[in-house]
């Protein structure tokens, strides 16, 4: 066996496709689901060039007319029965939804049904034909160069997947599996495959790390090493990339590359979900974006570019089942960011979250004697403006210890140039990349839609603030420290 394994080590070539480029779906079970152009907007200001739709929506593709936005359609689940039992309808497909757009929108791959060996078993012995009868159709149409067709699977018909030099695809598909290996090897087209470390980390015996599914750096000594092959996996990713390549090369495939069509990690959940967090989500996202734009490829196959589209640009509020399905968007309906990607020499893509921005905000299980004291100090020692945290200003709301003082260390953090040690308070404090403004009470060191950078930096109270002669205004009726009392008393003196 293991010479087997090192024979087809050496003897993989992959072809390369060129630099990575990272992608979005787009779901639409939104309530509000922004308008075609709406959503071209969107994907224009983040510098995003590639898109995954799921299905083939005819405002959707015009929308997309001339923008260089690369796009992949879909065949729905629901139409890949009758599309694999007629090379006439398969053809008309194509002609409806692809030959009528291209080339001013640049269709570049037809996604045939999604997951459909584990979701629409039942399908699964047509789905070979489906993607004969739409390539027929567009070699007729002379646009098979340009246009590649495949279909997503699950990660889980992928079996015995670490060591990944061992995995191969369930056996049960192999009647599937094996002529559909020959039909993307045979039109250079790519294994299309959904990598969700989300789940992985999630399954009831995992024994995965959350810092290995993150793409978090871990100690040597916790890094996977397939004893196979001796290769090193430093993230969950990765490794089932390496598992599908090894998959097919198993089944004796050894030219077909892979571009992951869904990856990504939930903001939020439901109490059985406790990592499905913004910090998490932040996390990983940023730091998938940032290992697929390097270029590095997988152990197996180093600097083979792995193409990914992130799951997704949109939270799904008309998704069923856990909280986690409506919460893997990176934007809301309305375009605001669920949270801002750090992203610094990340290239262009999403280019205005990648402002380095970072925050200090109170712990979420702080003590609020603790908090109490950071605030108190915050404002008056440490020089920080709390004005906008009086009665009737911007961030008075919500009125709680935590969030004033969140308003005011994170003040100083950005008003000491975010430099080291200036976010600790005591250790009640932490740094995040999850912009903790909200509605109008914009946190210094925001960079906005408004481009505007506020300053923490005004040592004047504000008239307001001044004149009212009630300081503890700003303290949630905590009680002002006699420091405080002093310190302000003599900067109004000295004003
Ligand atoms: C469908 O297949 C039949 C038999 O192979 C062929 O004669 C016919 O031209 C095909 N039709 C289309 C629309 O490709
Ligand atoms: C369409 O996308 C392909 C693949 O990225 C690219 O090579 C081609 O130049 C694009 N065509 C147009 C018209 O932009
Ligand atoms: C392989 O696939 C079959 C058919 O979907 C399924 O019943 C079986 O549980 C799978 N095997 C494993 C080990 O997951
Ligand atoms: C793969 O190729 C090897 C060597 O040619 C052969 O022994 C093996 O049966 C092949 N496996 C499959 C699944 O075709
Ligand atoms: C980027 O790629 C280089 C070489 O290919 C590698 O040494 C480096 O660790 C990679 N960086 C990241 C963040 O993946
Ligand atoms: C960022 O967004 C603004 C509009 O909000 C847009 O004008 C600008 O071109 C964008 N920057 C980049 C680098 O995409
Ligand atoms: C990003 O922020 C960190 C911490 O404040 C700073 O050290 C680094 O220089 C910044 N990078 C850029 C490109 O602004
Ligand atoms: C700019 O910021 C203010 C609050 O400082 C906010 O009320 C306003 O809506 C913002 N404008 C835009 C276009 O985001
Ligand atoms: C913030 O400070 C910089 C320089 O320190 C200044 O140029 C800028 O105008 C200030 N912005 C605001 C909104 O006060
Ligand atoms: C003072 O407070 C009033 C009422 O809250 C507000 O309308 C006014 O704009 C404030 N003035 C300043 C200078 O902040």
């Amino acid at each position: 066996m293991a010479v087997l394994i090192i024979f087809h080590l050496l003897a993989m070539f992959v072809p390369a496709l060129g630099d990575a480029f990272v992608g979005v779906n787009i779901g639409s079970a939104v309530t509000n689901m922004p308008s075609p152009t709406e959503v071209v907007a969107l994907l224009k200001t983040q510098g995003i060039e590639h898109v995954r739709l799921y299905d083939a929506d005819r405002a959707m593709l015009r929308a997309l007319a001339n923008t260089g936005i690369r796009v992949i359609v879909s065949v729905p689940n629901d139409q890949l029965l009758g599309i694999g039992q007629s090379n006439a309808t398969a053809a008309n497909w194509v002609k409806r939804n692809v030959i009528a757009h291209v080339p001013a929108t640049n269709i570049t791959a037809i996604a045939v049904g999604s997951e459909v060996l584990t979701s629409l078993p039942n399908a699964a012995p047509v789905l070979v034909s489906a993607l004969k009868f739409l390539q027929a159709a567009l070699v007729a149409a002379n646009l098979d160069q340009q246009i590649k067709v495949s279909t997503p699977h699950s990660s889980f018909i992928i079996l015995d997947s670490f060591p990944p030099s061992q995995a191969f695809f369930n056996k049960t598909w192999d009647p599937v599996m094996v002529p559909l290996l020959n039909f993307l090897q045979s039109t250079g087209s790519y294994l299309m495959l959904n990598v969700y470390p989300y789940y992985d980390f999630m399954q009831p015996n995992a024994v995965i790390p959350l810092d290995y599914a993150l793409f978090r750096p871990l100690p040597p000594n916790k890094e996977a090493i397939d004893s196979n092959t001796n290769l090193h996996y430093t993230n969950v990713f990765d490794a089932v990339v390496d598992a599908a390549y090894f998959a097919m090369s198993y089944l004796n495939f050894t030219k077909i590359p892979i571009i992951v069509t869904e990856s990504g990690w939930p903001s939020k959940g439901d109490s059985s979900e406790p990592d499905a967090t913004t910090d998490n989500a932040n996390t990983y996202n940023s730091n998938l974006i940032r290992h697929v734009l390097n270029n590095s490829g997988t152990p197996k196959q180093p600097g083979i570019s792995v193409s990914t589209y992130i799951y997704e640009l949109y939270n799904e509020d008309l998704r069923t089942g856990a909280v986690s399905e409506n919460n893997w968007g990176l934007f809301y309906a309305n375009g605001a960011p669920v949270y801002t990607l750090h992203l610094t020499n990340a290239g262009t893509v999403f280019a205005n979250d990648t402002t380095n921005q970072t925050f200090c905000v109170a712990k979420s299980n702080a003590d609020t004697k603790m908090l109490q004291a950071a605030l108190d100090w915050a404002c008056g020692p440490g020089k920080v403006d709390c004005s906008p945290l009086l009665h009737g200003q911007p961030c008075y709301d919500p009125n709680s210890v935590a969030a004033h003082a969140t308003y005011a260390i994170n003040a100083y953090y950005q008003q000491m140039a975010k430099s080291a040690g200036t976010c600790d308070f005591k250790g009640v404090a932490s740094v995040t990349t999850t912009n903790p403004s909200h509605g109008s009470c914009i946190f210094p060191g925001s960079h906005g839609k408004n481009g505007s950078s506020i300053n923490g930096t005004s040592l004047a109270p504000s008239t307001n603030s001044t004149n009212s002669g009630c300081l503890s205004q700003y303290y949630n009726g905590g009680s002002l420290t006699r420091s405080l009392i002093l310190t302000l008393i003599l900067s109004v003196a000295v004003l």
